[in-house]
């Protein structure tokens, strides 16, 4: 079965075409990074405007680069909630009108479930039941994923999402948007020993991230009154990714071991950290858990992971 995935929730138009939920024949990503960077964060309406425009490029790109015609496809899946409400709109009208247009059913995807299930487009495929994780600019959600991928939420963030955490530190520390890739570059160079910016442990099932960036805010306007250096930017970089990642790190094992299922899914932006990557990989390794992160390309937001779940929504749908 071939499926057309479409995603537009947030600054990336993205279409993909999937064989069977497991085959990405191509996976097309049109980013409007570029003109929202002068303002620090995606700008909602140049979002939806960007895509308007490249819609329909994007999905004639999938379609050339998997040698597939219109008529080949088979089902039709698109991003539905959670995302930018004016962005979602393009995406879905376009979902439906091509739909009606083309006689092909339509599959709404939910934008988090999706992230997950980009780590069942790589090989080896996780088993079913798995915890999983997404950590992106919106959320840090932790799943259970049980068999036929039923998501049941086990803990999620009471105020900001890892990412967007990552991005107001970079801005505190003047750095451009997004933060994330920028924060990883300058922490290579810094001493993730030097700051404490926990001063208490959280031992709430859910995560929390504005006091550690609050933290970071005073000691940055501290540190103000002595002369900017390189190295302390440095050093502050690293401390905040060491402790943003040990919050995640802990709480994710910890429903791995508490709920005794030994396979951890990752997906989200942040995933693509690669200290993130080493440190959740060290902590699996050590309680004998199978970790599953994809390839960086498929932690970013993209459409393959859209159209993948869409199978396995409509498989079940019809089934039932
Ligand atoms: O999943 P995603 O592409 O979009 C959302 O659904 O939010 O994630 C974007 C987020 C941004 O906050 C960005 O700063 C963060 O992922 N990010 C990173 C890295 N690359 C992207 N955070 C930390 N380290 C990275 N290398
Ligand atoms: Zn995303």
């Amino acid at each position: 079965m071939v499926v057309l995935g479409i995603e537009t929730s947030c600054d990336e138009t993205a279409a993909s075409i999937v064989k069977n939920g497991k085959i990405v024949l191509s996976n097309s990503v049109k980013s409007s990074l570029i003109e929202h960077k002068k303002y620090g964060g995606v700008i909602p309406e140049i979002a939806s405007r960007m895509h308007v425009e490249v819609i329909d490029y994007v999905i004639k790109d999938a379609l050339n680069m998997a040698g597939t015609k219109l008529e080949d496809v088979d089902l039709i899946a698109t991003t539905f909630e959670p995302g930018l409400p004016g962005s979602l709109l393009i995406g879905t009208s376009f979902a439906k009108a091509m739909s009606f247009a083309l006689n092909l059913k339509l599959i709404k995807v939910n934008h988090v479930h999706a992230h997950l299930y980009a780590a069942f487009l790589e090989k080896p495929r996780p088993k079913l039941p798995s915890i999983g994780l997404v950590i992106s600019g919106g959320h840090s959600s932790i799943f259970k994923i049980s068999p036929s991928f039923k998501f049941q939420l086990l803990a999620s963030t009471q105020d900001d999402a890892i990412g967007e955490a990552f991005d107001k530190v970079a801005k505190i520390l003047g750095l451009s948007y997004p933060g994330g890739p920028m924060i990883e570059k300058l922490a290579k160079l810094g001493d993730e020993n030097r700051f404490k910016f926990i001063t208490s442990k959280n031992s709430n099932k859910d995560f929390s991230f504005s006091g550690i960036k609050t933290a970071v805010l005073y000691k940055v306007n501290e540190l103000k009154h002595n002369k900017v250096n390189k190295k302390w930017l440095c050093d502050i970089a690293a401390s905040f990714q060491r402790e943003a990642v040990n919050i995640i790190v802990e709480k994710t094992i910890f429903n791995c071991l508490s709920r005794k299922i030994n396979r951890l899914v990752v997906g989200g932006g942040v995933a693509s950290n690669t200290y993130l990557r080493t440190k959740l990989k060290e902590k699996a390794d050590m309680h004998k858990i199978k970790l599953h992160i994809p390839d960086k390309k498929l932690c970013l937001d993209n459409a393959a992971m859209v159209a993948g779940l869409g199978y396995h929504i409509y498989k079940e749908r019809i089934n039932k």
